[in-house]
């Protein structure tokens, strides 16, 4: 019989998180996932539904921050990965309110490794075959001209508050590996996209004003250039480092998919019109508005450490992930009610001060 094997997951009813558990749970039917979540505005547990029943699911409602807590998680499940998601996620967020991002991100991140260290930390000698996953990002490193790639080896710049707030993290965890051999990984992808991704990040945010004939807010010129990530192409990559990643190592997870915000939402407007034949979804509803304080003008991945190392490559191209993001919101129009409260929001015009 195979050995169980407990995964500690946090954040896992948010975007990239269930995503991962949905992955997890459907290739390794002895792993049993232990998912810990606050549920904010961003955690929504009918991103989960369908495992909800699955023996092998826990959910466990609760913030990262808390020490009793998660010392209870182990005393329970002793799980021998803990795969940190769980973040508050949005820069523009952070640039209104940096606290939470500084209280969750970096102090949640210390809690976790504090309680981890307890468990697998006994007689001098670390459990066997125990890891703590840092789900980082890019903007750990700031941003690039029009040349050149992010690599492992390139210092750590943040700008915004919530990548100062991650690359803080990010810092955490190697100090735990460097002072205490801890076993550690940390990754830093690219944007992702796909399904259950909350409509404030750029992709579901155009797909759902779209839908709703609102205005579509470009920041600036809209010629910021991100590097798109299919999040199930990420979530194959977390599991390689999950098993097989060198201890201490950071690896960096890209999609080889560089686009400028404006070819996206342009992207997004001629997908929308030809599936559901809405002549009102055009280019006139592109409203180019204030630009983001601080925007990193480009960011882009050279993941070849990974591709090498660990045999992992991006399988979904940008042209196939975006008619498969956009039919996915098409068909669970009822699942962003839900997460918006059940009507339509604009958040940009609601949340931000600098616009
Ligand atoms: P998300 O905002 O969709 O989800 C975050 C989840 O964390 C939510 O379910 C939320 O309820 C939970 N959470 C927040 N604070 C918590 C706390 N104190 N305790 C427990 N749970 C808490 O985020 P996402 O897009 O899925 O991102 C997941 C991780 O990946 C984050 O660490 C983020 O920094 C990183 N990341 C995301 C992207 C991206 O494109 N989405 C890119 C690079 C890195
Ligand atoms: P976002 O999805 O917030 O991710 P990040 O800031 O972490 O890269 O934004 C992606 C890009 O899209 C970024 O350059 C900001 C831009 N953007 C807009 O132009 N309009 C919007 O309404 C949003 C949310 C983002």
């Amino acid at each position: 019989m195979s050995e169980r094997v407990s995964v500690l997951v946090t954040g896992g009813a948010g975007f990239i998180g269930s995503n991962f558990i949905h992955y997890i749970l459907d290739r390794y039917p002895q792993y049993i996932i232990i998912n810990l979540d606050k549920l904010t505005y961003a955690g929504n547990l009918n991103n989960l539904k369908d495992v909800s029943g699955n023996s092998n699911y826990y959910f466990v409602k609760g913030d990262i921050s808390n020490y009793e807590l998660v010392n209870y998680i182990f005393e329970v499940f002793q799980p021998r990965y803990v795969v940190n998601f769980a973040a508050e996620s949005h820069v523009d967020r952070s640039i209104e309110d940096p606290g939470i991002f500084l209280r969750t991100n970096i102090l949640g991140t210390q809690v976790l490794l504090d309680v981890a260290k307890k468990h697998w930390y006994r007689a001098n000698n670390w459990r066997n075959g125990v890891k703590f996953i840092q789900i980082s990002t890019d903007e750990v490193y700031g941003s690039l001209g029009p040349e050149g790639f992010f690599t492992e080896k390139t210092p750590l710049d943040p700008h915004s508050p919530y990548s100062a707030s991650k690359a803080s993290a990010d810092f955490i965890v190697k100090s735990y590996f460097d002072t205490f051999k801890m076993p550690i990984n940390i990754t830093r992808c690219s944007n992702n996209y796909g399904p259950y991704q909350f409509p404030e990040k750029l992709i579901p945010l155009m797909i759902n004003n779209a839908l709703n004939h609102k205005e579509l807010p470009v920041y600036g010129d809209g010629k910021q250039v991100r590097d798109w990530l299919y999040v199930e192409d990420h979530c194959r990559a977390i599991d390689l480092v999950m098993q097989k990643g060198k201890l201490g190592e950071v690896y960096n997870i890209g999609g080889h998919n560089e686009k400028e915000n404006i070819y996206i939402v342009k992207k997004i407007i001629e997908l929308l019109r030809k599936m559901t034949g809405d002549v009102k979804i055009n280019e006139s509803l592109i409203k180019h508005v204030k630009d983001r304080p601080g925007h990193d003008r480009r960011y882009a991945i050279d993941p070849s450490k990974i591709e090498k190392e660990l045999h992992w490559k991006p399988e979904v191209n940008f042209d196939r992930g975006i008619v498969k993001t956009v039919s996915w919101y098409l068909n669970n129009i009822a699942w962003v009610r839900n997460v918006t409260n059940g009507e339509y929001r604009n958040y940009y015009k609601r949340m931000y001060e600098w616009r």
